[in-house]
């Protein structure tokens, strides 16, 4: 991969989407598998499809769209990335995470990220949203290695304060004024596309995580290169708990259980961006 292509990639799509928009959105929405209807709570919304952005990569996972989705919340203009590009699909980690440098050379602050994952922690409901405390790469690879661009960020970055605390208190206070249960956790990233075996899940469970997924953790990962404050959510869609598992899982059960989940996660995040200092 050539550093000064990706550069001028990324930096061509910015000069469209800029071209495209009045209000310069200070916070993104990433929506994960089956979480794409928080973009419709959007008002006056503009819609720019991937496609028609130049150097943009084109979504394929199944219950995911491939636009961006930019409107009010609130008062607040806000950016919503409704499909999102896993590493299983076979993209780079550079395209993986493409868009997050685009929204941080926009000038947005703050990510918010969503995805779908399994339990770990035995005593996780299914169908909760878990705030992510903290994350684990077990991804195998890493978005920034390759030449680092200085102007984008420091070589080796520290990652002592991924999630904002900010974000997650306030995320506390939200579910608990909504009446919203939520769990809290460490989002441990593996590569995908196969669910885990048995051993896997005891392994990912000892290593220290409370739930699994196959995305999140390179956009976290850059965002904070860039600078920006990050606030993540999961859907927690099924148990990877070899003793509560009783059936195969299949990636339609993961959609069907995000989307409802989903409507709680858009409300958490609404009220948080309604209350934020922005
Ligand atoms: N494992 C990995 N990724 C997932 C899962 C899971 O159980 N559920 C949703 N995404």
């Amino acid at each position: 991969m050539d550093i000064t292509n990706y550069v001028e990639r990324v930096e061509r799509s910015v000069d469209y989407i800029e071209s495209k928009l009045k209000k310069k959105p200070k916070i993104v929405i990433v929506l994960g598998s089956g979480l794409g209807k928080i973009a419709d709570l959007l008002e006056d919304r503009i819609i720019i499809p991937y496609s028609n952005i130049p150097g943009f990569p084109i979504s394929t996972a199944p219950g995911h769209k491939g636009e961006l989705v930019v409107g009010d919340l609130h008062g607040k203009t806000v950016v919503a990335m409704s499909g999102r590009f896993h590493y299983y699909e076979g993209y780079s980690m550079k395209d993986v995470t493409f868009p997050i440098r685009v929204f941080q050379l926009l000038g947005v602050e703050y990510l918010f990220i969503t995805n779908a994952a399994g339990a770990l922690n035995p005593e996780f409901k299914i169908g909760r949203p878990m705030v992510i405390k903290d994350h684990i790469n077990f991804m195998g690879t890493n978005p920034l290695i390759g030449p680092n661009v200085d102007k984008w960020g420091p070589r080796f970055p520290d990652m002592s304060v991924p999630y904002d605390p900010n974000l997650i208190t306030l995320a506390r206070t939200v579910s608990r004024d909504l009446g919203i249960k939520i769990h809290e956790g460490v989002y441990i990233a593996i590569s995908g596309p196969c669910f885990e075996t048995p051993a896997e899940m005891r392994m990912l469970r000892h290593l220290g995580a409370d739930a699994v997924g196959m995305s999140t953790v390179p956009e976290v990962i850059v965002a904070k290169h860039g600078g920006m404050k990050v606030f993540g959510l999961s859907a927690i869609t099924d148990m990877a708990v070899p003793e509560a598992v009783k059936k195969p899982l299949t990636a339609e059960e993961v959609l069907e259980v995000a989307e409802k989940t989903g409507e709680k996660m858009g409300a958490i995040i609404v009220e948080m961006v309604k209350r934020m200092d922005v």
